[in-house]
């Protein structure tokens, strides 16, 4: 087929809902924001182990650390679902951790925020995992096959992953006077980070309108921020805490919540590396990635005498 006909073909399927993909032709800038979305996906979960593996050693009950326990390996396997996804378009891994270790790729800002009590880890499950299924139920329909099939386990785990963290929290409502500002600080320190995760405004984000053409993206980046935040405010009012903007209103008339302005001065810093723990986040990450030389090296040696048994 010449370029003219294989362009009708990838329209065709995108048309259709058809699945593209990794043998099928594709335009090579549909293949490099999936590989820039993918990695950046995939670091988001590896990164995101960090800041709950701060507390794995100081979860408050047995019942406690088995979830947080799981939470964290689940994450793990997210981001390894993900990398062998981006790895389908062509991109070797190696190359993918060295972007993220050298700081060049991008992860999800909210992941250099610290985690100061055992509130926050209620916060981050019901807050940035909440986030995090609202942006990516809807990538179970990305038009791209391998990422939409990752899509649908992370999306279930994702879902015990904001229960565990509401049930902290409830947990924390329902204890003394001093768990209750426990859990009403964590909120308040992790509410604007989290509506922060969708983005910035679709005025300002310059790849919406395209990914929503190619179908990698359904909604636009306000669209899943007020969907989150209409599911979320109620969820707070059976907490009895207090979501901290003055502005937070319901519109009788849109039958949406309205809301108060975004810091973006502050999103962007965090982004550019200027976050509170965004050193100490690639350190860990540098760490463990040389500490764990052996292990690749020894699977790498294992792979070779196999080979050459099986040679022999
Ligand atoms: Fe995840
Ligand atoms: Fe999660």
């Amino acid at each position: 087929m010449n370029t003219i006909d294989l362009e009708k073909e990838f329209q065709r399927k995108l048309d259709a809902e058809e699945k593209i993909e990794p043998k099928d032709w594709m335009p090579d800038d549909y293949r490099k924001t999936l590989i820039r979305q993918i990695s950046q996906h995939a670091h988001s979960e590896i990164v995101g182990m960090l800041p709950e593996g701060n507390w794995l050693t100081r979860a408050p009950s047995l019942r406690r650390k088995v979830a947080a326990l799981a939470k964290v390996q689940d994450e793990a396997g997210h981001g390894l679902y993900l990398y062998s996804a981006c790895e389908t378009l062509g991109v070797e891994r190696d190359e993918l951790l060295e972007q993220l270790h050298t700081g060049k790729a991008k992860y999800s800002s909210i992941f250099n925020y610290p985690t100061l009590t055992w509130a926050d880890m209620g916060a981050i499950g019901w807050l940035v995992d909440g986030a995090a299924i609202m942006n990516q139920v809807p990538l179970c329909r990305c038009s791209y096959g391998p990422y939409a099939r990752a899509m649908v386990r992370v999306c279930k785990e994702e879902s015990f992953h904001q229960r565990q963290g509401y049930e902290i929290m409830l947990t924390l409502c329902n204890g003394t006077p001093e768990q209750k500002a426990m859990a009403q600080d964590a909120l308040n320190r992790w509410w604007w980070p989290s509506i922060m995760m969708f983005g910035p405004n679709d005025a300002d984000s310059p790849h919406t309108a395209q990914s929503m053409q190619w179908k990698i993206k359904r909604f636009t980046n306000d669209e899943l921020r007020q969907r989150f935040i209409d599911a979320t405010v109620p969820q707070a009012d059976i907490l009895g805490i207090k979501i901290p903007d003055p502005d937070l209103k319901w519109n009788e008339e849109t039958k949406h919540y309205d809301f108060g302005s975004i810091d973006w001065d502050e999103f962007w810093a965090v982004v550019k590396g200027n976050g509170p723990c965004n050193k100490e986040r690639l350190a860990a990450r540098n760490k463990a990635h040389d500490n764990g030389a052996w292990v690749r090296e020894a699977a790498l040696a294992y792979t070779e005498k196999k080979r050459k048994k099986t040679a022999a």
